[in-house]
């Protein structure tokens, strides 16, 4: 069995009388240790989708069946745990804690995990060994990114959800980003989720999600996904 199967699923926002649907009737499966690419353009329902993959939201209709589990049986304290022990998120608007430096940021984070990694080495990895000990608002945009990237990825997590990681980066710390990124799952065997609205970046992956007005368009496999040295978007 795949580790993740989506089935069917619906979310719907209701605001008053109207009712949108941002996710309707998908289906993919995602194996163990791929990097999947969930690619389309703004408002196409991928934040929504990574959401609910990532236990942080709820939906009305549908499986979602992780590792053999289906989310949609989980109570609040199960999904609260699920989202602790398993999930690393990279949210696409950061979400530090603003009155921790970066380094507690990760530290804080990693408390929580069974098989943590060093938050100085992985700060360092993400090129902020001079800028640990800074606060969020002392970092630039792009910058206070990879801290939030460092976060996810110190835990070690079995699935990795990244909306838009390289969003605020310049071009060559977007490339160090995204080789970090695959180096999770080609070497540390994590399953990694990147959402993008940048069609470029889609040969790297393993498995690519095109969503197009709340449903998926089509799945396109790279059997042989390009290495990011010599990615150019
Ligand atoms: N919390 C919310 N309440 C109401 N509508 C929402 C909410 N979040 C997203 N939406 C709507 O759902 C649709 C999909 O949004 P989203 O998943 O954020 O798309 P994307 O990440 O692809 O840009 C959009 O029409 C958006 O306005
Ligand atoms: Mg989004």
């Amino acid at each position: 069995m795949a580790y993740i199967e989506v089935k069917r699923l619906y979310k719907r926002y209701r605001m008053g009388e109207n009712v949108i649907e941002a996710n309707r009737d998908i289906n993919f499966s995602i194996n163990k240790g791929e990097l999947v690419i969930i690619l389309g353009s703004s408002g196409a329902g991928k934040s929504t989708l990574l959401n609910v993959l990532g236990g942080m939201d709820t939906f009305d209709e549908g499986q979602v069946v992780i590792d053999g589990t289906d989310l949609a049986n989980f109570n609040d304290y199960q999904r609260t745990e699920y989202r602790r022990r398993d999930i690393g998120f990279v949210f696409q608007f950061y979400n530090l804690i603003a009155n921790l430096t970066a380094r507690e940021n990760v530290e804080l984070a990693v408390e929580i995990s069974e098989q943590p990694l060093d938050p100085g080495q992985v700060l360092t990895d993400v090129g902020l060994k001079e800028r640990m000990d800074n606060f969020p608002a002392q970092l630039s945009g792009g910058e206070q990114q990879r801290v939030a990237i460092a976060r996810a990825v110190a835990k070690q997590p079995k699935l990795l959800l990244c909306d838009e990681p390289t969003g605020a980066l310049d071009y060559e710390t977007g490339k160090q980003v995204l080789q970090l990124l695959q180096d999770m799952s080609r070497k540390k065997g994590a399953t990694v989720i990147i959402v993008t609205h940048n069609g470029a970046l889609a040969p790297i992956a393993d498995r690519v999600i095109h969503l197009r007005d709340a449903t998926v368009d089509k799945i396109t496999i790279n059997p042989k996904p390009q290495d990011i040295k010599t990615l150019e978007y």
